[in-house]
C-alpha cells in the first residue's frame, strides 16, 4: 500500500502489515464467503473456537453454532448476503458459537457485509461474553445479598427479645418438673427449638454486618473463645443425644480473632453435625497446633456430604434442609468469617461415616 494511502497516515503500510493487525486483533475475527465457508480468521478465532486455522478454513460458519441454530442461519445467511440492502450491524449480536470441544460459548457478534472482488463476503467480529455473563451474574447475586441483609437485620433485631424470653422461661420451668412429666418433653422442644431461633438470628444478623464487614480482632486463646460457644452446643448435644468430645491441646499460642465471630463459626459446624446425626452420635470438637497455623476441627458421625454437593455448601443460602429447618446460611457465614480472619477451610467426608471440617488460622 502506497505511503499516501488513503486508510493510513503511512506509518502502517503495505498488505503485511495490514495482515499483521487483523491478525493481532483482540477480537475473534472471521470472514465468510458466500457459500457459508471461511476465507479467512485470525488467531484470536483460533483460541474462541479451539480449531487450528486450516480446520477453521475447511469450515462452514454454522460448524461454529449449536445445532439448534444451524438450519435457520444457513437460510438468512445466504438472503443476508444477497441482499443489496444489507448494512453492517450498529449494535452487537447475543448469540451462541460452540467450540470445537462441543461447548457452547456466548458472544457478540458484529456483522459488516463487503464486496471483496465482486464476490459477497460477511466479515464477523466475536467476543466471547462468559466472564462478562458470570460477572454480571455475580453482581445481581451480591444486589439481592446485601439486599436480603439489609431487610434481614430489621427484622431480626426484633425477634431477638421474644426469643430471649421464651428460651429463658423454659429453661427456667425445666428443672421444676419430674423426669416423668409429660409437659417435659413438649417443654425441651420449645427450648430446643428456640435455641435454633436464637442462633438463626444470630447468623442473619451477622450475615448483614459481614456485608460491612466490620472485624473486632483481639489477641487471644482459640480455646476460650470456643468454650465460651461450648455451652449452647454442650445443651444442644445433651438434648439430641449426641455425645460431645472436647480435645484440646494444652499450650497454643494466641491468635488475632474476632470472639464473636468465631463462636458462631463454632456453633454453625456443630449445629450441622448435630443434624447430621438425626439419631445421635459422636461430636468431637478438636483445637491443635499445626505448624505454623492452629486448627479448629469440628467433626461428626452422621450422614457424610455427598461429593456432588460439596462444592455448593459454601453457597448462601444452600440447603438441603426442609423448609424452616435451614437457611443454608451457616457455612456461607463460616466461609466468610475464616476468610476475613485469612484463614482457610478444609473438609473430610465419608457417606455414611462422618464429616470433619477442619478451620487453619494462621499464627
Ligand atoms: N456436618 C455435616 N454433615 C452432613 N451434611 C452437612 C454438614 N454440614 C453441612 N452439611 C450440608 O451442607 C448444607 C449447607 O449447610 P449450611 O450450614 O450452610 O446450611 P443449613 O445448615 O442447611 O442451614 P442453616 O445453617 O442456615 O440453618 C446443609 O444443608 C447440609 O446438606
Ligand atoms: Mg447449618
Amino acid at each position: 500500500m502506497p505511503s499516501n494511502s488513503p486508510f493510513s497516515s503511512g506509518l502502517i503500510a503495505g498488505e503485511a502489515q495490514f495482515e499483521a493487525l487483523f491478525e493481532k486483533a483482540p477480537d475473534a475475527i472471521i470472514v465468510v464467503g458466500e457459500d457459508g465457508r471461511l476465507i479467512a480468521a485470525n488467531a484470536a478465532a483460533e483460541t474462541l473456537f479451539g480449531y487450528s486455522r486450516p480446520e477453521l478454513l475447511e469450515l462452514s460458519v454454522e460448524t461454529l453454532m449449536p445445532d439448534r441454530f444451524r438450519e435457520h442461519h444457513a437460510h438468512t445467511r445466504s438472503a443476508y448476503m444477497n441482499s443489496p440492502r444489507a448494512r453492517p450491524m450498529k449494535t452487537g449480536l447475543e448469540l451462541w458459537g460452540k467450540g470445537k470441544d462441543g461447548k457452547e460459548i456466548p458472544l457478540d457478534i458484529m456483522l459488516n457485509p463487503v464486496r471483496i472482488n465482486d464476490r459477497h463476503v460477511v466479515i464477523a467480529t466475536m467476543r466471547d461474553m462468559t466472564m462478562h455473563r458470570q460477572m454480571t451474574a455475580a453482581l445481581i447475586q451480591s444486589e439481592k445479598l446485601a439486599a436480603i441483609g439489609q431487610f434481614a437485620a430489621g427484622v431480626v433485631h426484633d425477634l431477638n427479645n421474644p426469643i430471649g424470653v421464651i428460651l429463658g422461661f423454659s429453661q427456667a420451668t425445666l428443672p421444676s418438673l419430674q423426669e416423668s412429666d409429660p409437659v417435659r418433653n413438649t417443654l425441651k422442644t420449645i427450648e430446643q427449638e428456640a435455641l435454633r431461633c436464637k442462633n438463626l438470628v444470630r447468623n442473619l444478623l451477622s450475615f448483614s454486618r459481614n456485608q460491612k464487614s466490620e472485624l473486632a480482632l483481639q489477641l487471644q486463646d482459640l480455646k476460650d473463645v470456643v468454650e465460651a460457644a461450648m455451652t449452647l452446643v454442650g445443651t444442644m448435644a445433651h438434648q439430641r443425644d449426641v455425645e460431645l468430645d472436647r480435645q484440646y491441646e494444652a499450650e497454643l499460642p494466641p491468635l488475632m480473632l474476632d470472639q464473636a465471630q468465631i463462636q458462631q463459626v463454632v456453633i454453625n459446624l456443630c449445629v450441622n453435625a448435630m443434624d447430621a446425626m438425626p439419631t445421635g452420635g459422636q461430636l468431637t470438637v478438636a483445637i491443635a497446633k499445626a505448624g505454623e497455623e492452629v486448627c479448629l476441627s469440628v467433626g461428626d458421625t452422621g450422614t457424610g456430604i455427598p461429593p456432588e454437593i460439596r462444592q455448593h455448601i459454601f453457597d448462601a443460602f444452600f440447603t438441603t434442609k426442609v423448609e424452616g429447618k435451614g437457611t443454608g446460611l451457616g457455612l456461607s457465614l463460616v466461609s466468610d468469617i475464616v476468610k476475613n480472619h485469612k484463614g482457610r477451610i478444609e473438609l473430610d467426608s465419608e457417606m455414611g461415616k462422618g464429616t470433619t471440617f477442619k478451620i487453619y488460622l494462621k499464627i
